[in-house]
Order: C-alpha cells, then structure tokens, then sequence
C-alpha cells in the first residue's frame, strides 16, 4: 500500500514510517516540522513540510503518491499548553483533521488510522478501562482528540466509502530496536525520558507529583506500551480497514507501573542512581490508569511484546546512550 503519515517526523510518526518501509509500503511523510525532527525522516520516505491546514498541497501529495491510506498522527500533544491555549488545539488538532479529511476525499482516499489517546477517557470510574467505557476529558487537549473521534465517526455514517479506526494509545515509551530513532520531546512531559534525563545528568532530578496515592506504593500507576508495538497495531489495523469500518481500540499492555517501579527500573537498567524529589499531586492525574487491550487482540491478532518495564526502559535507554543530546547532536 500507499500511506500518508501526517506527522511522520514526530516520535511516534517517525517510527511508524519506519516499519511501514520495512513491510515493503510506499511512505510519503507529511509535517510541518513544529515539534518533529528533521533528523528523524528517513530517505527513503519522500518527505513534504506541510502543515494539515494546507489542504489542497495535500491533496496533490497524496494523488502524486496514490496514497490508499492515511496514518493521522499530526497534534498538538500538551496538556497543559492545551489549558492555556485552547483554541490553538482545535485549530490545529480538530479543524487540522477536517482539513486531512477532505484532501483524502478530493483525492479519494478512504482510509485513516488515527492517534486517539486515553485522555478522551479522562478519569474513568474504572479500570482495566475498555472502549465502550463512558468518555469525558478533563482538559482541551483531550477534548480536541474526542471531536476527532466524533467527526470520524460522522464521516464514517455519512460516507460507506470512508474507513477508519481510532487507536486509544496509553503512555507510549521506549525507542526503535536498533537505535536509530527516539523520544526526543521539548520540553519532555513523558515520565520515562525525563527520568533518563535525569540519569544523563540533562535534568537535574526527577520530580514524583504525588506519593500519597491509593496505590501500593502511593504513587501514580499507569500502562507503558512500546513505540514499536505500538506502531505494529497501527500497520494490522491499517491493513485490515474495509470500507464502512468505524472502529475504535485502545493500545496499552493491560497492566500498569507505578512512578516508584519506573524510576527503580531506570536504575537497574541505568547502573545510576535517579535524583528525585517529591512534589503534590496534580490536578487530574487519576491514581491508576490501564488499558483493557483486548478487543484489537481479539479482532487483529495484535500482541504487545514488551511488557516488563525493564525492557520498555532499556529501549528507551539505548536510544539516549547512542543520542545523548536526542536529534540536535
Ligand atoms: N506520546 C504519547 O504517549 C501519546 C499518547 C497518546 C496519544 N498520542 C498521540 O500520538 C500522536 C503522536 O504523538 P508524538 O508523541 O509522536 O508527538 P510528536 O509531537 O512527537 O509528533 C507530532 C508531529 O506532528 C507534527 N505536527 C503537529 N501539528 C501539525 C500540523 N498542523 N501540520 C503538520 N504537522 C504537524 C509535529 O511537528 C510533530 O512532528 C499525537 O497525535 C498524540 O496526540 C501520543
């Protein structure tokens, strides 16, 4: 096939054009660079600086390359940024999705797999937490990814030729296997890099937001799912999209680490020692967030196989040892 990745130079778009290549697709990667790594692109993926709002340069990409599908990873990602400058995120992440959606319909295309995240789950009264779970954001970061949702849903009905399928993702770690590619976020939010950071010496410590928590070890729990995994569901998933498809899967490892477990894995991966310090909670960080992952293993044959947070930490880590200063050195 022909893919579209709209935000290929990001950290998880750059990972996935590299597997799509290794599968034998054609990749055409799209992204206007704002938060994405020029040093990430790969050669053989023909490379366009386009913002999403460009809707007819995109148009003409993706009739140049007869793209029979698009990964949509393209965002805007922070939280806090979203709470501050709220209509920057549904400009850029829900209007910057319309905007995808009719180049693919002006060049008829009919497939998109789209980087949803929990955060449209926003505090759920439950977990292991499973897609028909109710969803309420809590931030308009999160909110931005649910009218995407709802859009696609909508495009989906109006339109039998449209196919689509939103992926849940959880907290997303870890580097491509030989090195070659990495989370490298300014500023980082992630837990695990910022702890590498820390064992590099680029971060003085690490801070742990809570530590009297309802949890065994009083510290945030949450579902670590490997990049590569990750990107290994988006490749079944786009492959096995049929017109009418409107579906919707959550990507985590169905079990969860606590802060504490992470950054004394970092430590054992490491050989160093973390400095940390303790800070109050943050406002609307759940104690314990996991995914039920079940329903793309049943449906797709999909598996993660990382799932013990010293391997998602070791990749995680291999990748800052060979990149110390990430893409910039
Ligand atoms: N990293 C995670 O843990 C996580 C969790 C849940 C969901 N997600 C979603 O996964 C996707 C990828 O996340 P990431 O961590 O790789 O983020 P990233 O910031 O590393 O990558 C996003 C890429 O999109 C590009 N981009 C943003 N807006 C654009 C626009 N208007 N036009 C063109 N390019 C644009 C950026 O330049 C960047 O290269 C995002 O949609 C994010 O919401 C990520």
């Amino acid at each position: 096939m022909n893919i579209l990745v709209a935000g290929g130079a990001g950290y998880i778009g750059s990972h996935a054009v590299k597997q799509l290549l290794a599968a034998g697709h054609g990749v055409a990667v799209i992204d206007n660079l704002f938060r994405g790594h020029q040093a990430a692109l790969l050669p053989e993926a023909a490379f366009y600086k386009l913002d999403l709002a460009d809707t007819l340069e995109l148009t003409r990409v993706m009739q140049e390359h007869r793209v029979d599908g698009v990964m949509h990873f393209a965002a805007l990602t922070y939280v806090h940024e979203s709470v501050e400058q709220p209509w920057r995120y549904y400009e850029n992440n829900t209007a910057g999705t319309i905007s995808l959606l009719k180049a693919m319909r002006a060049a008829g295309v009919g497939r998109m797999v789209f980087s949803s995240t929990a955060a449209t789950y926003g505090e759920p009264e439950s977990v292991p937490v499973l897609e028909t779970m109710r969803q309420q954001p809590i931030n308009p970061y999160g909110w931005s990814k649910w009218c995407v949702e709802r859009i696609l849903r909508d495009t989906a009905a109006a339109d039998p030729g449209f196919a689509f399928a939103a992926l849940r993702y959880f907290n997303v770690a870890g580097a491509a296997a030989d090195g070659t590619l990495g989370e490298d976020h300014d500023p980082e939010t992630h837990l695990i890099p910022n702890i590498l950071l820390a064992a590099l010496g680029r971060k003085e410590k690490i801070t742990v937001f809570g530590a009297d928590y309802p949890t065994p070890d009083g510290t945030c729990i949450r579902d670590y799912i490997h990049v590569e995994d990750l990107c290994a569901a988006h490749l079944v998933t786009m492959e096995t999209l049929h017109p009418g498809d409107a579906r919707f899967y959550n990507l985590g490892i169905g079990k969860g680490y606590s802060v504490k477990e992470a950054i004394e894995s970092a430590e054992r991966v490491t050989g160093r020692k973390i400095p940390r310090e303790y800070g109050p909670r943050r406002p609307g960080d759940p104690a314990i967030l996991y995914a039920n992952a079940e329903k793309i293993g049943r449906e797709l044959g999909w598996k993660a196989k990382y799932v013990e947070i010293d391997e998602i930490v070791a990749s995680a880590w291999n990748w800052f040892e060979i990149h110390p200063r990430g893409y910039a050195g």
